[in-house]
Formats: C-alpha cells, sequence, structure tokens
C-alpha cells in the first residue's frame, strides 16, 4: 500500500529526498551527440570525462505518475554545449512537464512531423511537452541547470530515433550567446 509523503526538493542541487532511483551519464557515455567528434574525445579524455547530467526520481510502479530531477553541468563541446540524450516517450499519449528551478538552459523539442520549438529553461518556467514531441535539455549557462520534471510512470523512453539521425537543430555558442544552428548532419 502507498502512503502520502512530502519529497523534499533542492532547487539548487537537485537532491530528491527520499528518492527512489537514480543514474548518472557521463561526457564518454553521450558518444555520437555532439557535432564535433575530435572535440568530444579531446573533452572526454582532457577533462577527466565529466559528468554531463544526473537523473534522481521518485517512481512507484503501482502509480500512474511519477516526478523526480535532472542536474544537468555546465560544459561545451566544439561549441555545443553541454545535453542530455533526447528522447520520444514510447506511449504516444504522454507528454511531460519541466520546472526549471536553478540556473539557464533550453529546451529543444522535435515534433514526429519535424516541426522544431524551443522554450526557455529558466527558474519559474515549466515547460509543457506535448505527446509524440522529442525532447532535449540543452544547459547553455555556466552553473548547473536543475530542473523537475513529472510524467506518467510508464512512459517510457524512445531514444532510438533521435539517437540514429540526431535532432534537426544543434544549440551552440555563438559570441558569448546561445544560438539555434541547421544541424549540418541531419
Ligand atoms: C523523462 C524525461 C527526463 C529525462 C532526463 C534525461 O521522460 O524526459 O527525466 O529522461 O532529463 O534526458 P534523456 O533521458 O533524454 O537522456
Ligand atoms: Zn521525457
Amino acid at each position: 500500500m502507498l502512503f502520502p509523503e512530502g519529497v523534499a526538493i533542492d532547487g539548487i542541487s537537485g537532491e530528491v529526498t527520499p528518492s527512489t532511483d537514480r543514474y548518472t551519464k557521463k561526457l564518454s557515455e553521450l558518444s555520437g551527440l555532439f557535432h564535433d567528434a575530435a572535440a568530444f574525445d579531446k573533452v572526454v579524455a582532457e577533462g577527466g570525462d565529466p559528468i554531463a547530467y544526473e537523473v534522481v526520481d521518485y517512481r512507484k510502479q503501482e502509480c500512474d505518475i511519477c516526478f523526480g530531477t535532472t542536474i544537468m553541468m555546465p560544459g561545451q563541446v566544439g561549441g555545443e554545449y553541454f545535453m542530455t540524450r533526447g528522447h520520444f516517450h514510447e506511449r504516444k499519449d504522454c507528454g511531460e512537464g519541466y520546472y526549471t528551478q536553478s540556473g539557464e538552459g533550453l529546451l529543444l523539442l522535435e515534433s514526429r512531423e519535424g516541426e522544431v520549438r524551443t522554450v526557455e529553461m529558466k527558474p519559474g518556467i515549466c515547460a509543457f511537452i506535448p505527446p509524440e514531441w522529442a525532447h532535449r535539455s540543452i544547459n547553455t549557462g555556466s552553473e548547473k541547470l536543475v530542473f523537475v520534471w513529472f510524467c506518467a510512470t510508464d512512459a517510457g523512453h524512445d531514444y532510438g530515433t533521435i539517437r540514429e539521425r540526431g535532432m534537426r537543430k544543434l544549440v551552440v555558442e555563438r559570441d558569448g550567446r546561445p544560438a539555434i544552428i541547421d544541424n549540418p548532419n541531419f
């Protein structure tokens, strides 16, 4: 039987207490994601394979909703900001919310039909991710980007589509600011 409880979410560290699960993605695990493969190898080697992001879950399999945080480190690979893998949900009726707690970033979204949108990620903004929109978060700031996500427990992840063909746009630093450019490899 499940019982109600308050879950503490630290908006700066992203810690979730109590949590049920967590994982860390090191930069080397994001091989193939960034445009500049040589720059990627260099950052991994010279930067000691830094952590790119961490995900902390509060999830009860017996319940339809779950939530957690994603904690994204700042960094760049060949001018491209650190980003998540990006995915569609397996369940075609499942959207998601991303409520930014600290830091700054961009949420890059792409529909199945190929329409591209971005939503600014900054404290106070809760991004609505509709079903059937792939979503990738990008830390465009110099601090951690921490956001709370909430979705259906069984929404599932389809990583394959984005992994195989990438997204239509890249987010890179240009003149000290984030710029959204066409992905030359798409
Ligand atoms: C869940 C969700 C987030 C991401 C997390 C890491 O549906 O969107 O919890 O899973 O931000 O991003 P990915 O999974 O794309 O590496
Ligand atoms: Zn998602």
